[in-house]
């Protein structure tokens, strides 16, 4: 009986062990989860904060490497202002320009938004200057040199070329303008128009 007694509480002992080991397991199993999703959110946070760029690389393969940086910066996130402001430091911090920043449509002007560069004209009306010309077209231009189109509004003597590129709200309306102003007249070309119209649409996504 007593031998009987042992070999029961020996087994019980065994079952006790295996029964805590599968617990301890499945607790393991769950911190190793949960420390590679804390690292890989931690990942994430960082990419978006911090533009990494190819130096020495040419427009086009800098545009290449920029968009999708732009656009996992502002997706999912719903405030406008945000969006626009860390799209036009972006732009600043990669190409350099004079002066890149929004203007967007407010009843029946447009009122300077985020940008970056020196102060600038605060409103302007539809068809007034290259961005209400954009405004009122609906169509990017391509200014290489301002002093040549007529009406151009000169919030700085330093700017001599620019390019403006509507933005569209999802009705395809014009809810707003990127401009990009430069101090030399060699930096703009129709590459810049082609990738920030790009940056545009990524704009409209999220409006
Ligand atoms: N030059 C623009 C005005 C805006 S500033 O350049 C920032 C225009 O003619 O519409």
């Amino acid at each position: 009986m007593d031998a009987w007694r042992n070999y029961t509480d020996v087994y019980q002992n065994y079952a006790d062990v295996y029964q805590n080991s599968i617990k301890v397991g499945w607790l393991c199993l769950f911190l190793i989860k949960y420390c590679i999703f804390a690292s890989r959110k931690i990942e994430t946070n960082n990419m978006s904060e911090e533009l990494k760029l190819v130096k020495g690389a040419g427009k086009k393969e800098t545009y290449e490497s920029l968009l999708p940086q732009l656009e996992a910066l502002i997706t999912g996130e719903t405030d406008l202002v945000a969006n626009l402001g860390n799209i036009a430091a972006a732009l600043k911090e990669t190409f350099g320009w004079w002066w890149v920043g929004f203007y967007w449509v407010k009843n029946d002007e447009l009122v300077l938004g985020p940008f970056q560069g020196p102060i600038a004209c605060t409103r302007i009306k539809l068809g007034k200057g290259v961005c209400g010309t954009a405004w009122k077209d609906a169509k990017s231009l391509l200014v290489p040199d301002v002093n040549a189109f007529a009406g151009h509004i000169a919030c700085s003597s330093s700017s001599v070329a620019e390019i403006v590129v509507p933005v569209f709200d999802k009705k395809q309306e014009v809810a707003g303008v990127l401009d990009v102003d430069t101090e030399r007249y060699d930096v703009l070309d129709e590459t810049d128009v082609l990738y920030l119209e790009k940056i545009s649409r990524l704009i409209t996504q999220t409006l």
